[in-house]
């Protein structure tokens, strides 16, 4: 073999392609329920627009992009997450000035340059959903809600909901601070020393025994709420609650983009080792005016389709994977018989019926072989001497009865039998 698919990425394939397929649908198929629309945006950006609006500071920006100059110079980057990209579409074609909020779902391929291992890659999907320019905490309760329903009515039971707040311009500052004052009298390496400086919340991300043993004692964003986040966050919390979506609070959730404020949110699941997170969001109150944009108070998450899918795996949701392509299979002997069933098979489409035939000029045995493997309940068969009575075959496959039907009347026959 020559060619391998790039390190980090993965093909999916069929049959395993049709239930990521189905996964999608179901993920986004609470939010279109709730009045978000579709939103596609390019798979590529502006440097700038990530840099910024994803944070310097984080990894994503500062070791995970695919960045690339176009041939004018430009400098272009694979987008590692959405919510950027929506936020931009959003200001550029003037959504916010209409009815607020703007409520977006979409659903891509993300890049990012990561370690690649198992439940984490380099090329992935997610299915988001964004709601921009409402400070209301029902809209976060909202948001939260819907993405726990995508993951009930997959089946899924063991997905645990992660709730923290992050607090807001006014009282972060100063729970930076205090944070910053207690991490610099720790026993830490140059790298971690450095990060108290840019993004110190992010050291409490970190999963070192070492480092998880001093961090024990260190203060948290949740003592240092002002009134207005308390208050807010408690709301969410009671209309949680209230709506029946368990979660655990987790005042040590931070995540791994700059844009947050306020609601934090993770969903994690056991059955995926150390990559637990199948999802994750926030607020982002500030992310407009970070971009340019005018004061935009927004909150949103995306699942990560992939981890979703080894999360059923894990939880022995998908169960068989068969292969019933299609409900007929038409076998054809000779060429004027091939060219009489290449349009039958395209009626009995016409007709709502799912259907394939054997291609390549194979004899009876290997067609028919390729009629069981396509799944199909029925076989068309047509030869020479069928053809000349204007009738074919219908065989079912499952008990091996055949009938003769007049041609014109098998798309009628067929419709009686397999709907
Ligand atoms: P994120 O936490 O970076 O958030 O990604 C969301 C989800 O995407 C993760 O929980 C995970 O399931 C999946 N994911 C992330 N990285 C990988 C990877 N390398 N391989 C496989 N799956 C991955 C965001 O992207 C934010 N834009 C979410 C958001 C929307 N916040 C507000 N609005």
């Amino acid at each position: 073999m020559s060619f391998q698919a790039p390190k980090g990425t993965f093909d999916w394939l069929p049959p395993k392609s049709e239930q990521i397929l189905a996964v999608r649908a179901a993920l986004a198929q609470p939010v279109r329920q709730a009045g978000y629309g579709y939103i596609e945006t390019p798979s590529f950006e502006d440097t700038e627009l990530f840099a910024r609006g994803v944070g310097e500071s984080t990894d994503i920006v500062s070791k995970e992009m695919y960045t690339f100059p176009d041939k004018a110079g430009r400098s272009l980057t694979l987008r590692p997450e959405g919510t950027a990209s929506v936020v931009r579409a959003v200001l550029q074609h003037n959504l916010h000035t209409g009815q607020l909020p703007v409520k977006l779902w979409y659903s891509g391929s993300q890049y990012r340059y990561e370690r690649a291992q198992r439940g984490r890659y380099r090329h992935f999907w997610q299915v988001g959903a964004e709601a921009l320019g409402a400070e209301d905490p029902a809209l976060d309760a909202e948001l939260i809600v819907l993405a726990a329903r995508g993951f009930a009515d997959l089946g899924l039971t063991q997905v645990e909901l992660l709730l923290n707040s992050l607090g807001d311009k006014v009282c972060r500052p100063v729970y930076r601070a205090a944070l910053q004052d207690f991490l610099r009298g720790l026993d830490l390496d140059d790298d971690t020393r450095a990060r108290i400086e840019i993004n110190p919340l992010r050291v409490l991300d970190d999963n070192r025994p070492e480092v998880r043993a001093q961090l024990v004692g260190a203060p948290l964003v949740v003592d240092h709420l002002c009134a207005p986040c308390k208050a807010y966050h408690e709301e969410v919390r009671a209309l949680l609650t209230e709506a029946g979506v368990a979660f655990t609070d987790d005042p040590r959730l931070v995540r791994g983009l700059d844009y947050y404020t306020r609601t934090t949110f993770e969903f994690v699941h056991g059955g995926l080792g150390s990559q637990s997170a199948v999802g994750g969001g926030g607020r982002y109150d500030g992310l407009s005016e970070m971009l340019g944009g005018p004061a935009l108070p927004s909150v949103g998450w995306a699942v990560g389709v992939d981890r979703t899918f080894l999360a059923m795996e894990a939880e022995g949701l998908l169960g068989e994977t068969t292969e019933a392509r299609v409900q007929v299979y038409g076998v054809a002997l000779g060429d004027d018989a091939r060219r009489r069933m290449f349009l039958l098979v395209d009626e009995v489409r016409k007709a709502g019926i799912s259907a394939d035939m054997a291609f390549g000029g194979k004899g009876l045995k290997g067609a028919m072989k390729g009629a069981g493997r396509s799944g199909a309940r029925f076989a068309l068969i047509l030869g020479e001497r069928d053809l000349a009575a204007q009738a074919v075959q219908l065989k079912d496959l499952t008990t091996a009865e055949q009938t003769e039907v007049p041609l014109a009347q098998v798309v009628d026959v067929l419709k009686g039998k397999v709907q």
